[in-house]
C-alpha cells in the first residue's frame, strides 16, 4: 500500500487517555521558532512547555514570520503560526545547549510554510546535525506540516541543527524538538552512524489520533495507519509491555492495538521506495517492527508468521509475538535495495493470520565529520561574543570540510581527531576593546592579525604560552609599538578621576589618538613600583646580579618569594631616558617565550628601573665559558633564541631589530631555557624602507656587520648577522 509520507494537518497529534498536568521531563527542549516576545507557553496537547527562539538558540539570526491567515485551520497547534526564516548567509543553525556529551538524542524538526512570504516559492534546503548531513527538505506543499527526525550520539554538551541554502529558496523552520534517550535505545545508533526516521506507524487505533508525549515517555510520534479495507484491528485494554531495557521498546499506547490482514488467508504488506539524498544515492534502511499478541489464544491455536523483504526471509527467526508483551524484529546492519516490499505471512502450522503493532523505518547516516576541538569552539565564542562578529560566524568554526569555514578562520584538519583553528585574521574588522585573553585557549593557534582595528589596552600576558604564535597588532590606534608614540604613564597620570568625563568620550579620545600621552595605565599590564619598594625588594640593592651600558642588576625577591633582577639605571649611564622607555615600552607590548619577561617597571623622580623575571643560569656566555654544555643544549639555545629573534622580526608590526643580539643578551633560566634579553637598543623599522636610520652606530663589535657598519642603517639581516656570530660561539665553545 502507498504511504502517506506527507501528513496533513487534519492529522491532530493528540495524546491519547487522560492528559495530566505532570511535569515535563528535565533535558526536553521544545523550541516554537519565529514566536514573538520573551515568553514560552505550554503546548495544548503535550503539555510540554514551549520556548520562543530569540533567546540564545540562534544568534539572532533570520526574521521571524507568520503563515497566511488562509492557512491557520481552528485545529492548528498554536506553534506552527509562526516560524523562523534565513534570507542571509548560507549556513544558520541552532544551538541546542545542556547536553550530556556522549549520550543519544532525538532530534525533530519541524516546517510548515504557509505562504509566510507571500511569495508562493516552496523552499527545499539542507539540514546538518552538527558538522554532518542530515537530509535534504523538500517543502512541497503550503499546507503540509513536516516532520524530520533523526536520532544521533551528540559528542559535545551542545548540538547545532543548521539549515543550508542550496539556492532552492529560503530555508525556515517552524520548530525544533531535543528528547534525550536512553544509551540502550536504537543499538544501530553509535558515534559514527544516526538515524533518519522515515516514518514511524501506531498501526490500528484511531485514525486521526497520533501518539506521542507523555504516551511515550521519549516523545517519540507515532503516526496513525488504518486500512480499513485491507485489514482488521486488534486492541486490548490490558497493560502490553516491553521488557524493562529493551532497545525498541515502543509505549503502551502504540503496543495496546495492532492490525491483521481482513482476509485471513492473506499476507501483511507494505512498501517504500528508497529516497535518494544528495551524498547517498542509494541510502541504506533499518527496519523495526514491533509485536504482541492481544488476544488470548485456545491451546488449539497457533499464531506465527514470516518476515520477508522482496520475498526473501528478512529474520530467520519464525515470529510468534508473546502475549501482552512486546517483541522488536529488526536489523541491525543497513539494508541497501532498489525497492522495498515486507510482506507478513503465515507458517504452514499457523492458525491464525499475522498481525502486526508498529513500524518504524529509518535511513542511516554517517555521522563521522568530526566537530572543531570542543577547547577552540568555547574560545572563539567568546571571541565572536567579545567583539560581536556576526558575519558567517555560525554552526562549526572549522567544518565541515573548508567549505564551510568561519570567515577569517583557517583550521587544520587531521584524519581522526577534531579540527583545530590554527589562523584567525581579524584585521580590518572595526573591533573595539581590549585584546581577549581567549586567544590564548586556542592553543593550536599560530597566526592572530588584529592589524587596523580601534583595540585598546595591553598584549595578555597569557599569549606568549601560545608556543607557535605569531602575534600581529599593528595599526590599532591605542595598542603602542611604534617608537615615539607612547609613553609610560606616570603615577600622577594614573588617578584621574573617571567620573568627571562620559566614559564613551574618553574612549574616543584614545582611540582617536589624542589621549597618547593620558591616562595610558589602561595600557599597562606591568607592575609600577616606587623606588623605596625596589630597595625593600633587593634588601637595599644589596646583591649585584650585573652590568649593563644601564646600569647594574640587582637581584630581589618580591613579597610572594618570586626572584626577580632589578635593572637601576646608573646617574653616570649613557643610555638615556629614551632607551630606558624604550625598552620599557616594548617590553610591556610583546610577548613571547623567548624573549625575557618584565614584571614592572620603576618611574620614580630621577629613578628609573625595569623588573625582569629572574634568569638563575644567567648569560649564555657564562655557560659558554664556564662549563660543558651538551651538544642538545647547545642546539635547544641556539633554535630558542632564533625564535625570540623570529618573533621580534616577524610576529611584530611594525617589525622590530634588536641591534645587540649576543651571548651575554642571551639568559638562561633554571630551565636551561633562553630568553633574549636587553631591548634598549631595538628600534621599530617600517615595512617600506625596512631599516633603521640613525645617526650614531650601536651595537657591540665583533657582532656588528660591515653593512651595517658602512651605512649605519640597520635592519633584520644585522641581527641575523650578529646571530651568525652567537652560533658560531656557541659551536665554538670561544
Ligand atoms: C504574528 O502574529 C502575532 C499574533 O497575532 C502578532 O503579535 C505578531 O506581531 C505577528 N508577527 C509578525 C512578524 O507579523
Ligand atoms: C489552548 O488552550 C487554551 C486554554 O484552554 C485555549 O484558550 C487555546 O485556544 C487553546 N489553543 C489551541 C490552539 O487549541
Ligand atoms: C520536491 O518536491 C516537489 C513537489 O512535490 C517535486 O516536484 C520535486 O521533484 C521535489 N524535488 C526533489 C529534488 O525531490
Ligand atoms: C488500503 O489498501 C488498499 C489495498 O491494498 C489500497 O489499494 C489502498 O490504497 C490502501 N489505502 C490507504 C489509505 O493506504
Ligand atoms: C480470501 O483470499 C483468498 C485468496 O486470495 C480468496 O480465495 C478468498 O475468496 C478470500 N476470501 C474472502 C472472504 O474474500
Ligand atoms: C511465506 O514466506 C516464506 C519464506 O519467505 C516462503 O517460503 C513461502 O512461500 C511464503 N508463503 C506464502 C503463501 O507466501
Ligand atoms: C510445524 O509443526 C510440526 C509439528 O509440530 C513441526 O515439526 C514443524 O517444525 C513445524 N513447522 C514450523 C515451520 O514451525
Ligand atoms: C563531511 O564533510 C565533508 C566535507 O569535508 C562533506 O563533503 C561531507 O558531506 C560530510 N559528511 C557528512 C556525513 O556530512
Ligand atoms: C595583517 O593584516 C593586514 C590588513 O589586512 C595586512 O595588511 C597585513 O599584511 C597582515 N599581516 C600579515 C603578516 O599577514
Ligand atoms: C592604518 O590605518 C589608517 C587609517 O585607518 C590607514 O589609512 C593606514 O593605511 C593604515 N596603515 C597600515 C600600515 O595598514
Ligand atoms: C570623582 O568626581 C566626582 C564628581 O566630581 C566626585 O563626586 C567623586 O567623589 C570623585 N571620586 C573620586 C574617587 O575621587
Amino acid at each position: 500500500a502507498a504511504t502517506p509520507w506527507l501528513l496533513l494537518l487534519c492529522l491532530i497529534l493528540a495524546a491519547g487517555g487522560v492528559l495530566q498536568a505532570r511535569a515535563q521531563p528535565d533535558r526536553f527542549i521544545s523550541v516554537d521558532c519565529g514566536l514573538q516576545g520573551e515568553t514560552g507557553y505550554t503546548e495544548n496537547t503535550t503539555k510540554l512547555s514551549m520556548a520562543p527562539d530569540n533567546g540564545g538558540f540562534t544568534d539572532d539570526a533570520g526574521t521571524c514570520h507568520n503563515i497566511s491567515a488562509e492557512y491557520v485551520t481552528p485545529l492548528m497547534g498554536k506553534s506552527w503560526f509562526n516560524l523562523r526564516s534565513f534570507a542571509a548567509g548560507t549556513r544558520n543553525c541552532y544551538t541546542l545547549r545542556s547536553i550530556v556529551p556522549g549520550l543519544k538524542y532525538l532530534v525533530r524538526a519541524r516546517f510548515m510554510y504557509g505562504n509566510y512570504d507571500g511569495l508562493h516559492r516552496l523552499p527545499m534546503f539542507d539540514l546538518h546535525i552538527g558538522v554532518n548531513f542530515w537530509r535534504t527538505v523538500n517543502i512541497s506543499s503550503p499546507f503540509a506540516a513536516k516532520f524530520v527526525e533523526v536520532i544521533v550520539v551528540v559528542p559535545d554538551d551542545y548540538v547545532q541543527v543548521c539549515l543550508i541554502n542550496t539556492g532552492a529558496g529560503t530555508p525556515f523552520i517552524s520548530g525544533l524538538d531535543l528528547r534525550p534517550l536512553k544509551k540502550t535505545m536504537y543499538p544501530q545508533v553509535t558515534a559514527a552512524q544516526g538515524l533518519v526516521l522515515l516514518t514511524r506507524f501506531n498501526f490500528g487505533g484511531d485514525e486521526n489520533t497520533g501518539i506521542r508525549y507523555p504516551d511515550d515517555p521519549h516523545d517519540r510520534m507515532w503516526f496513525p495507519w488504518v486500512n480499513s479495507s485491507s485489514w482488521t484491528e486488534i486492541s486490548t485494554t490490558r497493560r502490553v509491555k516491553y521488557e524493562a531495557d529493551s532497545p525498541f521498546e515502543a509505549p503502551m499506547a502504540v503496543m495496546q492495538t495492532a492490525i491483521r490482514p481482513r482476509n485471513a488467508s492473506h499476507n501483511i504488506e507494505f512498501d517504500w521506495e528508497p529516497q535518494p539524498q544528495a551524498n547517498d544515492p542509494s541510502p541504506g534502511y533499518i527496519i523495526i517492527m514491533h509485536f504482541s499478541e492481544l488476544q488470548l489464544l485456545p491451546s488449539n491455536a497457533v499464531r506465527e508468521f514470516y518476515i520477508n523483504l522482496n520475498g526473501k526471509l528478512l529474520n530467520r527467526d519464525v515470529m510468534r509475538p508473546p502475549y501482552l508483551y512486546g517483541q522488536a524484529s529488526y536489523n541491525t546492519f543497513a539494508i541497501r535495495k532498489s525497492y522495498y516490499i515486507v510482506s507478513l505471512n503465515a507458517t504452514a502450522n499457523s492458525t491464525l493470520p499475522p498481525i502486526i503493532n508498529a513500524l518504524e523505518l529509518f535511513s542511516v547516516i554517517p555521522t563521522t565529520n568530526l566537530s572543531t576541538n570542543s577547547q577552540d569552539v568555547s574560545a572563539i565564542l567568546v571571541i565572536k561574543a567579545k567583539y560581536q562578529v556576526h558575519k558567517n560566524w555560525m554552526g562549526d568554526p572549522c567544518g565541515p570540510g573548508t567549505v564551510m569555514v568561519w570567515d577569517s578562520l583557517t583550521c587544520s584538519y587531521a584524519i581522526a581527531s577534531p579540527p583545530r583553528i590554527t589562523r584567525v585574521d581579524l584585521s580590518s574588522r572595526g573591533l573595539n576593546g581590549d585584546i581577549s585573553s581567549s586567544f590564548a585557549n586556542l592553543k593550536a593557534l599560530q597566526y592572530l592579525n588584529l592589524s587596523n582595528n580601534n583595540l585598546v589596552g595591553s598584549i595578555p600576558n597569557v599569549l606568549s604560552q601560545l608556543t607557535s604564535l605569531t602575534v600581529l597588532y599593528g595599526n590599532n590606534s591605542d595598542i603602542c609599538t611604534n617608537g615615539n608614540s607612547c609613553q609610560l604613564p606616570t603615577k600622577q597620570r594614573r588617578s584621574i578621576n573617571n567620573s568627571v568625563r562620559p566614559r564613551n568620550e574618553m574612549m574616543t579620545s584614545y582611540a582617536s589618538g589624542d589621549d597618547l600621552y593620558g591616562d595610558g595605565s589602561l595600557r599597562l599590564e606591568s607592575r609600577q613600583f616606587t623606588y623605596e619598594e625596589l630597595k625593600m625588594i633587593t634588601n637595599n640593592f644589596e646583591r649585584v646580579l650585573g652590568r649593563g651600558g644601564f646600569g647594574y642588576v640587582y637581584d630581589g625577591f618580591l613579597e610572594d618569594g618570586t626572584q626577580v633582577a632589578v635593572k637601576l639605571r646608573s646617574h653616570s649611564s649613557d643610555q638615556g631616558d629614551k632607551e630606558f622607555l624604550a625598552e620599557a615600552r616594548i617590553l610591556t607590548q610583546i610577548h613571547h617565550k623567548n624573549l625575557v619577561t618584565m614584571i614592572g617597571y620603576c618611574k620614580d623622580g630621577e629613578y628609573l628601573a625595569l623588573v625582569y623575571e629572574y634568569m638563575s643560569e644567567g648569560t649564555l656566555r657564562s655557560k659558554l665559558e664556564g662549563q660543558c654544555l651538551s651538544w642538545r643544549q647547545r642546539l635547544r639555545i641556539a633554535l630558542e633564541s632564533a625564535q625570540g629573534l623570529e618573533y621580534l622580526h616577524k610576529g611584530c608590526n611594525p617589525p622590530l631589530v634588536h641591534r645587540d643580539v649576543k651571548t651575554t643578551n642571551i639568559l638562561l633560566n633554571a630551565k636551561m631555557e633562553a630568553r633574549i634579553a636587553d631591548f634598549g637598543l631595538s628600534k621599530a623599522f617600517e615595512g617600506d624602507n625596512k631599516h633603521v636610520s640613525t645617526t650614531t652606530l650601536v651595537g657591540t663589535p665583533g657582532y656588528v656587520d660591515p653593512e651595517y657598519q658602512a651605512t649605519m642603517q640597520a635592519t633584520a639581516k644585522s641581527d641575523v648577522y650578529s646571530f651568525g656570530v652567537v652560533l658560531l660561539e656557541v659551536v665554538t665553545g670561544k
